[in-house]
């Protein structure tokens, strides 16, 4: 079994970014500029956006972060997320998700100009990625396919089973691994809750990607000896012996199944940083212009 340190390649490519950006500057061009929304105090998400705010600074990039309480209006968010889109300096930005129940995500991620939208969320690149046209590509699924590279992980006519459904990872996922490409060319079937067969449907996979943040759901019995395993899942489980009061726990029972596995993503320390190092690529994509002009 092979762990895939998504820590470690995470850090290669901020610095492969970071040099890229100081050649960038050195020749007189513009630094990149994310820009970050944040409303209310999920923990989760202080979490995600302080890695995001700090990968930025590694990256050499500028970064703004715009914090809103929980008791925003949908018409205040949708201000801001105007005057980003016409702010010439600011290259890209994100909206953090979840929204508090009263802000409609998909008003707002359908108000964020698409050619900004570096969390490739709007139905415009969602819908350029699903017929493989140039587009940001959702972060998550973008990282798991550069750790598949780099591992050289072959995925050519294997059984993928993407566990999960969501518009940010599951369905992005399955669209990515069937596309006419390494790496794709994978035979796709996504397992949700659903499913009946979800369990022979695993036993049967070459990789598995568990994304349906339900942690410790894949068990040992659910999977064939030498697959591949990728887990998604970041569940903040209550754990008293930590100073945090919680572990991060991916989706995947990783003591038991790393045993069978040829390849198998930590968490945390897989596919995690490499998330967040994927916006920080579609961010530099958002300086060059190189995809919209
Ligand atoms: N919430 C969970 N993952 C993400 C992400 O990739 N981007 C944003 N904006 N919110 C999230």
């Amino acid at each position: 079994m092979e762990l895939i340190d998504g820590k470690a390649i995470s850090a290669q490519i901020k610095q492969e970014i970071a040099q890229e950006v100081a050649q960038i500057v050195a020749a007189g061009g513009k630094r990149p500029h994310l820009a970050a929304i944040l409303v209310g105090h999920d923990g989760g998400s202080e979490t995600y956006v302080a890695n995001k705010v700090k990968a930025c600074e590694e990256c050499g990039f500028t970064s703004t972060l715009i914090r809103y309480e929980n008791n925003v209006t949908e018409d205040e968010l949708l201000d801001t997320v105007r005057q980003l889109n016409a702010d010439d300096d600011v290259d890209g930005f994100i909206v953090q998700l979840p929204l508090p129940p009263h802000i409609s995500e998909q008003r707002v991620i359908e108000t964020i100009d698409y050619r900004k939208d570096v969390d490739g969320f709007h139905p415009i690149n969602v819908g350029r990625m699903s017929i493989g046209l140039p587009c940001y590509i959702s972060a998550t699924p973008n990282g798991i396919l550069e750790l598949l590279k780099r591992y050289n992980i072959d995925t050519r006519g294997k059984k993928c089973v993407v566990l999960g459904r969501s518009n940010i990872v599951g369905k992005p996922m399955a669209m990515l691994m069937m596309q006419k490409n390494y790496p794709g060319d994978a035979t796709v079937t996504v397992c949700h809750s659903r499913s009946k067969d979800l369990v022979k449907e695993c036993q049967e996979a070459d990789i598995i990607i568990a994304a349906m943040g339900q942690p410790n759901f894949v068990r040992a019995d659910m999977v064939k000896e030498g697959a591949v395993i990728i887990d998604v899942g970041t569940t903040r489980v209550p754990d008293a012996t930590r100073k945090s009061g919680f572990k991060l726990t991916g989706d995947v029972k990783f003591d038991e199944v790393s045993p069978k596995c040829s390849y198998i993503t930590p968490v945390p320390g897989g596919v995690g940083p490499m998330t967040i190092v994927s916006l920080m690529k579609n961010t530099l994509l958002a300086g060059k212009k190189a995809i919209y002009g």
